[in-house]
């Protein structure tokens, strides 16, 4: 879908923009916005507002509900553009490619510019984000909590956390963020749990990855959500990528959640390579070796 944006993005004038933000601008007061309010948000004049509207309703990049008032929001395709806008404006990427992974909570697409880029688009207020607004009025003063909020600051987090670990930490380079999208490296090979190691290789994998995680410690995070899906394989080693959940290690549950990647790990190399796995890995013993960085091999903690 993002790619028919990137496609029309060449068709849209900059008053599209000018009501996209505008609608950017009034979610943060409600989820739909009054129509009454665009023009002031936009800075269109209301004759504008209505040709705009049926622009991008066409585009799909807004949508209506008209029951108590007449309200818009932007769709997910309309937040896209106008990420996508800003990093063509910066000159951060040319175009959009091929889909590179499409999940429940982000899609990423390849992205061109001089070098093959990655282009992830944070979906996670928007897939569950019911459960997310409950959650937050308990904790907030806010009544209202946009999707666009949630799937911000997610790629904000996920930024940060890529800005400070590389290059100690193996993991892509970061290049831009913008709302809800970031712009990385371009990994190659393939993820840990499509990958087919031959048995020599196991325990010196198993090795590469804990170092990484040692490594992303000392650097003062816990990724938090370690499985096969969150690294990449290939000859010159592995790569640890989607850190948006990723905590801080002066946070408090950060040596309980840096266990549970741990166990995740040894847990997965124990079902894929029984054979090749260490017998008996203390789990704690090896997670409280990656906290005191005295990492040796998997081999130490049986
Ligand atoms: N930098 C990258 N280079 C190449 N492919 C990538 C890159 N980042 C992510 N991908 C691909 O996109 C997929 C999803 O990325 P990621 O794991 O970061 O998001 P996610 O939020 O976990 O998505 P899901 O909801 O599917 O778990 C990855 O499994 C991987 O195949
Ligand atoms: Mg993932």
């Amino acid at each position: 879908m993002v790619q028919n944006v990137a496609a029309f993005l060449r068709e849209l004038e900059p008053e599209d923009f000018y009501l996209l933000s505008g609608l950017e601008h009034g979610m943060r007061f409600s989820e739909w916005v009054h129509r009454e309010k665009l023009p002031k948000y936009s800075r269109l004049t209301r004759e504008e507002v209505d040709y705009r509207l049926d622009r991008c309703m066409r585009h799909e990049l807004i949508q209506r509900k008209t029951i108590q008032y007449e309200g818009y929001q932007l769709t997910f395709e309309g937040y896209d553009a106008l990420a996508l806008r800003s990093f063509a404006e910066r000159e951060t990427i040319e175009g959009v490619g091929a889909p590179l992974g499409v999940g429940k909570e982000s899609d990423v697409y390849e992205a061109m510019s001089f070098q093959p880029l990655a282009l992830k688009f944070h979906r996670e207020g928007y897939t569950n984000f019911r459960e997310v607004r409950r959650e937050r009025d308990y904790t907030s003063n806010h009544h209202h909590v946009s999707w666009l909020y949630t799937a911000r600051k997610a790629a904000e987090r996920e930024y940060e956390a890529l800005e400070t670990l590389y290059p100690d930490v193996s993991v892509p380079r970061p290049v831009d963020q913008n709302r809800h999208a970031l712009v990385m490296e371009k990994l190659d090979g393939a993820e840990l749990s499509r990958a087919r190691l031959e048995s020599a290789q196991v325990v010196g994998v198993m090795d590469l990855i804990f170092e990484e995680l040692a490594n992303a410690y000392r650097a003062g995070y816990v990724h938090a959500d370690m499985s096969e899906y969150n690294i990449f394989v290939d000859e010159s080693g592995i790569t640890v990528f989607d850190w948006p959940q990723a905590v801080p290690t002066d946070h408090e549950n950060s040596e309980e959640l840096l266990k549970r990647d741990v166990s995740n790990l040894v847990d997965y190399f124990n079902r894929k390579y029984p054979a090749e796995t260490p017998k008996t890995v203390d789990t704690a013993l090896l997670a409280a070796a990656l906290v005191d960085d005295t990492y040796e091999t998997v081999r130490t903690y049986v």
